[in-house]
């Protein structure tokens, strides 16, 4: 079969070149303009990368049209369904589900690392009760590159591994120890006998005077349940900002606690990981049923810097999978955990109604994204506001280490390093202060 080509004539500059399609085993094709600079003396220019593939990756597979989640092959609601996300976290960063063993193995290794070094927990004393959690997972988790940097040698996959290994373990400890602080609360050991959801919900809640009462009422099936399905849909999604910044701030070959930590700065923006508490932040704003018109037109108006917050996507054009299957949780958790007509549901459901038969918003093709239910289910299980962006950063640790993991393994990996279109002035001299 004849191969595409596509060719590109600078007539005005006398210069022309062809350049290969690259095709990967599913998805859109690629033009490989790599030698485009060098053939023919300019740059392409897609600010947001609304048409560049950055890399190759064989970890997800996501078709937007059609509203397909694949990890390593394996459609997101059967995982969702079926799996657990340690098992989710396992296939991602290794490229098959584990036998029984192995899972007992990489779960056994999970709980060894878990703990937080005792010098480590001082550092949360630096911050103030109301520092912003997310704030404090930055800091922290760039505080683990201080505690191994000197034994990590990057060009060994064991040492890689195993730093990888380490902020999966670690990171719902941080997580639990960020929320600890700003509530004043004695921080909690992981638990061995507990699962990685379990052992979340026990860091967060339990109380020390609990045993007194005998039971294990801060680690309820249905939240532990919840938990497992957001993780999962949490965990991965290609070439995100927080995982393209993982990817870019790897390249130059930086300790990979700093690399996740400058991932999890990137993941807390509303456009991105902040929503799912800007959705809540939104619902309390438009505060009843009846205002929703009028937010309705805020977010269309292009005057009104609002937008409906939890409704669009970059990829996703018709639905977004992980929503569809958030939506049967959040009823599951929601029967559970509140009044059946909880108000603040009930908006939601009927301003999800509305933007659907919306015009402008079946035009623009903007529909309810995983961040829409998210946020509902995460207060449902009283998880506070401020800890919602957090609870995404303990998944996708599983994804941004199996993307760092697969890069790092690449022989010919480059340095990330986008070129520009220069706006400001010409040379020009530089003026003495009194002449100003
Ligand atoms: N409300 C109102 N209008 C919107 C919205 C919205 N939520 N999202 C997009 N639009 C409009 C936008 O104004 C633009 O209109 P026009 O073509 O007239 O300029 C058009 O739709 C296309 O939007 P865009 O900003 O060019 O699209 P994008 O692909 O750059 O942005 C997005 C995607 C997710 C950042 C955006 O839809 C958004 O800001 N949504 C709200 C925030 C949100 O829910 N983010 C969570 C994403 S899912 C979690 C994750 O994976 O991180």
């Amino acid at each position: 079969m004849p191969q595409d080509k596509v060719a590109i004539n600078l007539e005005s500059l006398g210069r022309a070149a062809e350049f290969s399609l690259l095709d990967g085993s599913q998805g859109v094709p690629a033009i490989d303009i790599g030698s485009l600079y060098k053939q023919l003396g300019v740059f392409t220019f897609d600010p947001g990368f609304m048409s560049t593939a950055s890399c190759k990756s064989a970890i997800t597979y996501i078709d937007g049209e059609n509203g397909i989640l694949l990890y390593r092959g394996y459609p997101i609601e059967q995982l969702a369904k079926q799996s657990s996300f340690l098992e989710v976290a396992y296939l991602l960063m290794n490229g098959e589900l584990p036998g029984d063993d192995e899972l007992l193995a990489f779960t056994d290794e999970i709980n060894h690392h878990a703990m937080l070094h005792e010098a480590l927990r001082s550092f949360f004393d630096g911050f103030h009760y109301d520092a912003h959690p997310m704030a404090m997972m930055v800091g922290v988790m760039g505080s683990l590159s201080a505690f191994y940097h000197s034994e990590l040698n990057m060009e060994d996959p064991e040492h890689r591994r195993i730093s990888a290994m380490r902020m999966l373990a670690k990171v719902p400890t941080i997580a639990a120890a960020c929320y600890r602080h700003s509530v004043g609360w004695p921080f909690v050991y992981p638990r061995v006998d507990l699962g990685y959801c379990e052992n979340f919900m026990n860091m967060m809640f339990s109380l020390p005077s609990q045993k007194f009462i005998g039971k294990d009422h801060y680690i309820d099936p249905v939240a532990v349940k919840a938990l497992n399905i957001l993780f999962i849909l949490h965990a991965d999604h290609e070439q995100n900002a927080s995982t393209s910044t993982v990817r870019l701030a790897s390249s130059t070959g930086a300790n990979p606690y700093a690399c996740v930590a400058a991932g999890i700065s990137a993941l807390w923006g509303p456009a991105h990981g902040g929503a799912n508490e800007a959705v809540l932040s939104m619902l309390s704003e438009i505060g009843s049923v009846d205002r929703i018109p009028e937010f309705i037109a805020k977010a269309k108006d292009k005057n009104d810097p609002f937008r409906l917050m939890g409704f669009g996507h970059r990829v996703y054009k018709n639905f977004d999978p992980r929503a569809t299957l958030i939506r049967e949780t959040c009823h599951e958790v929601l029967e559970k955990y509140s009044d059946n007509d909880d108000p603040l549901f009930e908006l939601a459901l009927a301003l999800e109604q509305y933007a659907l038969k919306d015009e402008y918003f079946i035009e623009k093709k903007l529909y309810p994204n995983v961040d829409f239910y998210s946020g509902i289910i995460y207060k449902a299980l009283k998880i506070p506001e401020e800890m919602f962006t957090v609870m995404f950063v303990i998944a996708r640790t599983a994804g941004w280490v199996s993307h760092w993991l697969e890069m790092m393994a690449e022989p010919s990996h480059r340095i990330g390093r986008p070129r520009q279109i220069y706006t400001g002035y010409e040379k020009r001299d530089y003026i003495p202060t009194e002449e100003r």
